[in-house]
């Protein structure tokens, strides 16, 4: 056949032929590679296990396993020249290993194909991300655990809507971060001990003929067991699925901190220092210090869950088992994998490295009426007053203070008193910042005890 001849309605702007743009869409070597480790491992524990069941020889087997740790060894060192004509990693090592060792070559691919291979290479890649995400955040775990530690009852503002609400301790606010932290490591080694089953022996799509012994591939890889359908296990990708979502929470986590820093280190708030090795110069203005960190980690999530989305709409829809749709799953992965894991460890030096401005902090804390509602339950306490009437009585006495262009234990008793007559002076002890957080020990509260007992707990938690 001609092969000009079917593009000449629409190939003017393609300078190849048909079949080179063929190959070019079809080939996945080009980040595939990065998957030759796990796909020389497993093709070794297959060898192993085909030697043991009698499939092939022992001596093929022994020549196939010295043929690929040599195909890796050239991998490593960078000497291995990839092809896109053999489209993939699997053909790509495949055909070397025929160049090294010649025939028993052809024998590895007995009992398996293309489409078990590829999910078992993905899911031991996936796999091992989980656990680089799970100590990278426990790395900043700790982060935040030693700053919890320094400042356990420094206080600050607690915010809503990012208005000052009621004085909260630092300790808590890096606590609250733990908690986060903490959840997405559960969610990956969740994610991990469910996608901890092997696919190899699954071949096409239907199993095997031959008497393969797929509990020993199993073990070998350092999965729990074989993956129970073989339909199921050629189409599946949802352990990907699962560390994309598992990824996306915890890069939203790391956006909400990354805000939280770029408006902390403002010249309005200066709640903290983020140090110079996580900031960056202006090329014009000498005084900036700018947070670049901190805002590429708030942006990160943006790649991240677009890797989510892109990978759920090619799954979407497709027909059990493998289609070549399928080839699209592993560039958006690799991209969030290799920056959620960058943006972990960016936090975690961020985190260790950043000064917060106790004087700074308690300021602000005790600014903005933050103890108005320690007020009202002081009210509903000591005087019997319903709170509804005590959050009015409340309301009043901030709106006096406001008026008179001060804070709320600046105000005279006396003055108190005109809006309610019961105050005492003892109110001015619930005024204070200090007592606020101290008063707050409900289980979860902010006060420096709970706080200094939860960071006891984290750190048993990680040890
Ligand atoms: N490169 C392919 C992928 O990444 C490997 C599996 C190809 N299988 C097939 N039947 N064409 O999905």
């Amino acid at each position: 056949m001609d092969k000009t001849a079917a593009n000449q309605m629409w190939g003017g702007r393609f300078s190849a032929g048909p079949d080179a743009i063929m190959e070019a869409i079809n080939a996945s070597i080009g980040f595939d590679k990065r998957l030759a480790p796990q796909d020389i491992a497993g093709s070794r524990a297959h060898a192993a296990m085909l030697a043991a069941t009698g499939i092939i020889t022992p001596e093929d087997a022994a020549e196939i396993d010295r043929g690929l740790q040599q195909v890796l060894a050239e991998i490593e060192a960078g000497e291995f020249t990839f092809s896109t004509a053999l489209e993939d990693i699997h053909m790509n090592v495949e055909n070397r290993l025929r160049e090294i060792i010649g025939a028993p070559a052809g024998r590895l691919h007995t009992a398996r194909s293309r489409n078990d291979q590829v999910a078992l290479d993905f899911r031991l890649w996936v796999r091992e991300q989980c656990d680089a995400a799970i100590a990278g955040l426990e790395a900043l775990m700790r982060a935040y655990l030693a700053q919890a530690e320094a400042g356990a009852d420094w206080v600050m503002p607690g915010f809503t809507h990012l208005q000052t609400a009621q004085p909260v301790t630092w300790g808590h606010h890096m606590l609250a971060y733990v908690e986060m932290f903490a959840r997405d490591r559960a969610r990956f080694m969740d994610a991990r001990a469910r996608m901890n089953e092997c696919p190899l022996g699954a071949a096409a799509l239907a199993g095997t003929s031959f008497p393969i012994d797929r509990h020993m591939v199993a073990q070998a890889l350092g999965f729990e067991r074989p993956t129970a359908n073989s339909l199921d296990t050629t189409a599946d990708r949802d352990f990907a699925l699962e560390f994309l979502s598992a990824a996306s929470i915890c890069a939203m986590h790391l956006s909400r901190f990354a805000e939280e820093l770029v408006i902390w280190s403002s010249a309005q708030f200066r709640f903290v220092r983020m140090s110079d090795r996580f900031s960056t110069g202006s090329s014009i203005m000498p005084q900036k210090r700018n947070p670049d960190a901190a805002e590429l980690l708030r942006a990160k999530l943006g790649r991240i869950l677009g890797a989510t989305v892109a990978l759920f709409t090619v799954m979407k829809g497709l027909a059990l088992t493998y289609s070549k749709d399928m080839q699209e799953d592993k560039e958006q992965v690799f991209d969030a994998a290799d920056n959620l894991l960058l943006g972990l460890a960016a936090m975690e030096g961020m985190v260790s490295d950043l000064t917060a401005n106790r004087a700074a902090l308690e300021a602000a804390a005790a600014s903005g009426f933050s103890t108005a509602t320690d007020l009202a339950d002081w009210l509903v306490r000591e005087l019997n007053l319903p709170f509804r009437e005590a959050h009015h009585v409340t309301g009043a006495l901030v709106k006096l203070a406001e008026d008179k262009g001060c804070d709320l234990p600046d105000l005279a008793l006396e003055e108190m008193q005109n809006v309610h007559g019961e105050i005492t002076d003892a109110v001015y002890s619930v005024l204070g910042v200090q007592n606020s957080v101290a008063s707050r020990t409900s289980y979860g509260g902010t006060a420096p005890v709970n706080v200094r007992a939860q960071i006891a707990r984290w750190k048993e938690v990680l040890g």
